[in-house]
């Protein structure tokens, strides 16, 4: 694996490694005081942020540190991007400065792709780390990760991805994903929250959660993406809490055995009840542990594995 550019494409076998790799990493620094590898002496990890970001970006810092990498973050904020340099100038400006590998989040769909071209020349690897509404495909990972951990094989099992589906690359990367590993995905939503061109995913469509809750293995709530509605948020607050909110009563409605997902940050009281989310079906403490782990994966893959300049 030279990028990791997007799930969409990611054969299973790629993917399987990949969550493989992470569970392994996973058991072997379980209960070490320190937790350190020498996987990655020697490599240097950039992360490269235009956007804001909390879990992504610190538990790759953490997984590159964990693995011995250098690592670097620059943020667009405090850095030349400030000034007016463009995003190839700055990427072309990290591999000359010796990155091996480029982790970026930029609002641009389809920026990690352009910037895996740039630095084609330069040999270094590129990790979307979210761009635009397109993708997001380590948090895909992650939460595969944490429901293999809470399910075990995800092969049938029937996930409920729900809410603000159209802004969502969490959402979009955790479509393709579930779907290469076997599970069957509905979206719940409203009409004005699907993307144009929802038939042409291998999903099924529901507006009615409190239908589609029984029958589900697990349950993803989304985060609603007010910076990305620049024409006002339709339905409002409060209507979306009461048609697509995760309360106590919705919760009682899952099988006993369902997880419930979010990949933050959550907006408590509107997305989804306190309760819910600090319940013993919530897994969201877990899948920011496991994105340490599956980032460590990812890493490895990308800069020490066999296959890695493949
Ligand atoms: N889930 C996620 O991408 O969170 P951050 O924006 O905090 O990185």
């Amino acid at each position: 694996m030279k990028h990791l550019l997007a799930t969409d494409g990611l054969d299973a076998e790629t993917a399987t490694a990949v969550l493989d790799t992470a569970d392994e990493l996973k058991h072997t620094l379980l209960g070490r005081e320190v937790k350190k590898l020498p996987t990655l002496r020697g490599r240097t990890v950039i992360t490269l942020f235009y956007e804001n970001s909390t879990r992504t970006r610190v538990s790759f810092e953490i997984a590159g540190k964990w693995m011995s990498a250098d690592v670097v973050n620059v943020s667009a904020s405090s850095s030349s991007v400030n000034k007016g340099e463009s995003l190839r100038d700055t990427a072309l400006t990290l591999a000359a400065a010796g990155a091996d590998c480029v982790i970026v989040r930029h609002p641009a769909s389809g920026a990690a792709h352009r910037l895996s071209g740039w630095l084609a020349e330069a040999g270094t690897s590129v990790v979307n780390a979210g761009d635009g509404t397109h993708e997001h495909p380590t948090q895909a990972l992650l939460d595969a990760a944490t429901l293999r951990e809470r399910l075990g094989s995800l092969k049938d099992r029937r996930i409920a991805i729900v809410g603000d589906v159209v802004h969502s690359r969490v959402a979009r990367s955790n479509i393709h994903l579930l779907h290469t590993l076997g599970a069957e995905v509905v979206l719940v939503a409203p009409p004005t929250l699907l993307p144009v061109g929802v038939e042409k995913l291998p999903v099924t469509v529901s507006h009615d959660l409190d239908a589609e809750l029984p029958a589900v293995d697990a349950v993803m709530m989304l985060r609603v993406q007010a910076e990305r509605m620049y024409g006002g948020f339709f339905p409002s607050a409060r209507e979306y809490s009461i048609s697509y909110g995760l309360s106590e009563r919705r919760q009682a409605l899952l099988p006993d055995h369902a997880v419930v997902l979010h990949p933050g940050p959550m907006l408590r009281g509107m997305e989804i009840a306190h309760a819910v989310a600090d319940s013993p079906a919530s897994a969201v403490t877990e899948q920011v542990r496991n994105g340490v782990h599956v980032r460590m994966a990812v890493l490895y893959h990308l800069l020490a594995s066999e296959g890695a300049a493949a």
